[in-house]
Parts: structure tokens; C-alpha cells; sequence
């Protein structure tokens, strides 16, 4: 029997169930509240909010866990790869060999661009953002797919455009990145793994192949994995507020990728090598930066740093603190923002105040220096976070519509002026 919750309310009171998950987080189950009440919930922010049930993504922020479908952060960084993880992710079980080798056949085979493509990166100027770029061309993608508007969530009707957009938000990142440096566009290599072939489509020049090191191109892919998915939060909840209304796929990741490009979410690891960068060219001491970032009446945040759910040491950040040594050792290179980041957060974890506060290094905190050690340009690392981010927004788009959910429409408390009559103007 499940545990029942009851609200007392104007002398009267209501008996709500309430729903446990698989690893004993539970919810109450308030679907029935403003029928039987007239009331609402208000929580702002969302964050006591359940918006759905997920089998997705497990995160225990608490104790710093992170598990896809079951499988632990820590593992599927050590052994897998991004395309693996991206079938995990999506489909609910790792793949057996076929299923993998087919998988990657249909990634492989979307890695082009419909050339007439072309004239909408041409449209932009050189200076667009590229996450503007990104959410647009996701969006212009629909209009070279319009077999592939739908709601289906299996069958090719399905398979083709979450291939499509996993191989092909590669290509429009590199293309992106090459009009604004006006460089050519640089055709896709089907011998390359995922990663490896979107380096060659940044880096490549037309007489002189970009080569990745094993190291380098294993980096990224461990970067896609860590982003894969994250369960409901900002970037994704768009990306299921979107498809809710049956909007297709494109149009939900290309409004994801609006929502993950703020500076609070995804753009935050551009902002952490923005600000390591400051510190380190106009000499500000870590120390004084930390006080800064303390202070109520600064602006400023110590970026990469406290997440909403994360209440101890996002284990992603661990993953990665850990790759940046070996990225920079292959490369032979030394990174003084690496030393600036170790400072920052020594710092920080031994401050009363990122310590009551539960602020602990985030995915975003490393991820900037092993992204700029590859060569990834700054205003470019947000793109490669929804890149990664495509498999989890895609598998919950598709679970939602498994599930068959209502449209989203959260209610509001409406706080404004009641009823008065019009004035005519010349009454003002
Ligand atoms: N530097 C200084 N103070 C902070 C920071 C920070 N980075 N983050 C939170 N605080 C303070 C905040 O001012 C508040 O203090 P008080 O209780 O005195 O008012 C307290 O900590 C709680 O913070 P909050 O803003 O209520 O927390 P939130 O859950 O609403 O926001 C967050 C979470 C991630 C937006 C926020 O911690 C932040 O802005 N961090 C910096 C940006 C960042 O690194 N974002 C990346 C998140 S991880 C990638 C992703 O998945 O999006």
C-alpha cells in the first residue's frame, strides 16, 4: 500500500497518494488537488516540482550520483563511447553488437548537409552567435525533413530524424564555426568515429587533414558522455514543454538549444573560462575574486560553481577534473587558468560560505580548459554541450510521447489589477 499524504485546508481535508520511484524518491501526487479543492501549487522555480516520471536519468544530488538508465556515470565514462551511451540513452539497454554497428551506420550516413543549406549559414554575419546559429539551423532542418514532422516514437518514423539530428547538429556546429572564420565547409569522413569526424570537420583544411591525437578524440567523447543527459532541467524541460504541444522534434531541439545557451545552464562554460581568463589577464588575486563572488552587492558569481540539484561534488566535474591533466600531457601543453581553477576551488571548498551553501564545482567548472586545450574556440563550447545534451533531449521527447502526456501548462497566481473600467484617452 502506498503511503498517503493529507492536506488540511479551510477546515477540511484532502487524502492525496503519493508515488515512490525505484530508488525510493517520492512524490505527491497532487493531479486531482485543484478539482477536488480549487487550489494550485505555487513553486517557482520548480524546485519541488515533478513534471513527469522519467526511467531515464538517476540523480541523487545529495550523495552525487549520476546514472543513466541504470548504468553509473563513473562506468560509462571509464568503458563507453558517446555513441554507445547516445543508444543507452535513448532505447533503455546497452546494445548488442548489430545493434550498435547499425546505429552508428545511420549516424554515419546523416553526417552531410543538404548543400542548400548552405545559403542560410551565409545569411548570417560573421559575428552571430553560435548557439543562435545552432537552434536556428536545427529549426531549418525541419524544412528539409517535412516527411518527418511527427510524434512517432518508433520505426523509422522515429529512427531517422533522432539519426538525423545526432549526426547533423556536428556538421552545423563546424559549419557555423567555418563561415564565421570564412572558411569553407569541409565534407564529412565516414572512416572517422563521431568525434573524430566532427574535429575534421572544425579543423580539417582542404590540403592538410586535421589528425586528432587518440587522446583528444577520446576527450571529446568523454565530454558528449558526461552531457548526455541530466533529467529535467532547464534546457530539457524546454525541450519537452515544446513537444508537449506536438511540435516535432526539430522544433523542441532547437528551442532546447535556446534554453541551454543562458549563462545559468549551458553558456555557464563559456562564462567559467571568461572568468578565468579576466582573472588571470587583469591579475586579479583568486582570493580577491572570491570575496567578490561572496558579496551580496557584486554581480559577481564565482561561475562553474552550485547547481540546483547537485549538493555535493557533481560527479561529472570529478570525471573531468580528472581528464584535463591527461588532455594537457598529450598536447605537451601548460594552462595558467588550470592553476587559477585548482586555486579557485580550494578556496571556495573551504569558505563557510560555498560550504553552507552546498557549493560545489560543477560539469562547467573543468570543462571550459579541456575543451579550449582541444582547440574548441570559447563561443563554440556551449554548441558542444548540446551536442552531447541530443541524445537525452531526444529520448525524452520520445518517452514523453510513449507516455502519451498532456500538453504542459503550468497555472499562475494571477497578482494584477481585478476588473476596471476603460478610460477613454482623452480622460487619462
Ligand atoms: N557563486 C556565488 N554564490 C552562489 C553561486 C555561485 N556560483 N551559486 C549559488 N550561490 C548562492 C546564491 O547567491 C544563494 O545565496 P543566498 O542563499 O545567500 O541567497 C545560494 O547560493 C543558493 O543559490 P540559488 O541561486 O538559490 O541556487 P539555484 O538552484 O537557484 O541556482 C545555479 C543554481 C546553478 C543557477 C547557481 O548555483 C549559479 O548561478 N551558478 C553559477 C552558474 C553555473 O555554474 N551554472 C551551471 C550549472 S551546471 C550545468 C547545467 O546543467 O546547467
Amino acid at each position: 500500500m502506498s503511503k498517503k499524504a493529507t492536506l488540511q485546508y479551510d477546515g477540511q481535508s484532502l487524502e492525496l497518494d503519493t508515488i515512490v520511484g525505484t530508488e525510493n524518491e517520492t512524490g505527491i501526487d497532487i493531479t486531482q488537488l485543484r478539482a477536488k479543492t480549487g487550489m494550485i501549487t505555487l513553486d517557482p522555480g520548480y524546485g519541488n516540482t515533478g513534471s513527469c516520471t522519467s526511467d531515464i536519468t538517476f540523480i541523487n544530488g545529495e550523495k552525487g550520483i549520476l546514472r543513466y538508465r541504470g548504468y553509473a556515470i563513473e562506468e560509462l565514462a571509464e568503458k563507453s563511447s558517446f555513441m554507445e551511451t547516445a543508444f543507452l540513452v535513448l532505447y533503455g539497454h546497452l546494445p548488442a553488437k548489430e545493434e550498435l554497428e547499425t546505429f552508428e551506420a545511420g549516424i554515419r550516413d546523416e553526417a552531410y548537409l543538404h548543400y542548400g543549406m548552405k545559403s542560410h549559414f551565409e545569411g548570417f554575419p560573421d559575428n552571430a552567435p553560435p548557439m543562435a546559429v545552432l537552434s536556428s539551423m536545427l529549426n531549418v532542418l525541419s524544412c528539409y525533413n517535412t516527411e518527418l514532422l511527427t510524434t512517432a516514437t518508433k520505426g523509422p518514423a522515429f529512427e531517422l530524424p533522432a539519426s538525423r539530428i545526432i549526426s547533423k547538429v556536428r556538421a552545423i556546429a563546424a559549419w557555423a564555426y567555418r563561415t564565421s572564420q570564412g572558411k569553407p565547409f569541409m565534407a564529412p569522413r565516414t572512416d572517422l568515429s563521431y568525434s573524430g569526424n566532427f574535429l575534421h570537420m572544425m579543423f580539417s583544411q582542404q590540403f592538410n587533414l586535421y589528425e586528432p591525437l587518440p587522446e583528444v578524440e577520446r576527450a571529446l567523447d568523454l565530454f558528449l558522455i558526461l552531457h548526455a543527459d541530466h533529467e529535467q532541467n532547464c534546457s530539457t524541460s524546454t525541450v519537452r514543454m515544446v513537444g508537449s504541444s506536438h511540435a516535432s522534434l526539430f522544433s523542441a531541439v532547437s528551442a532546447g538549444v535556446g534554453a541551454l545557451w543562458g549563462p545559468l545552464h549551458g553558456g555557464a562554460n563559456c562564462e567559467v573560462i571568461k572568468m578565468l581568463e579576466r582573472i588571470h589577464e587583469e591579475g586579479i588575486s583568486p582570493r580577491a575574486f572570491v570575496e567578490k563572488a561572496k558579496d551580496k552587492n557584486s554581480p559577481e558569481k564565482l561561475m562553474g560553481f552550485g547547481h540546483r540539484v547537485y549538493k555535493s561534488f557533481d560527479p561529472r566535474a570529478k570525471i573531468l577534473k580528472g581528464q584535463v591533466d591527461n588532455v594537457l600531457k598529450a598536447l605537451n601543453i601548460s594552462d595558467p587558468l588550470l592553476d587559477i581553477a585548482y586555486e579557485l576551488e580550494e578556496m571556495a571548498r573551504s569558505e563557510d560560505y560555498f560550504i553552507e551553501r552546498n557549493l560545489y564545482p560543477n560539469v562547467d567548472f573543468y570543462s571550459g580548459i579541456l575543451l579550449r586545450a582541444i582547440g574548441i574556440p570559447v563561443d563554440m563550447f556551449t554548441v558542444l554541450f548540446a551536442i552531447g545534451r541530443m541524445p537525452g533531449w531526444i529520448a525524452n521527447w520520445r518517452e514523453m510521447h510513449v507516455q502519451s502526456l498532456r500538453i504542459s501548462r503550468p497555472r499562475q497566481i494571477y497578482t494584477g489589477e481585478i476588473l476596471r473600467a476603460y478610460t477613454p484617452m482623452d480622460k487619462r
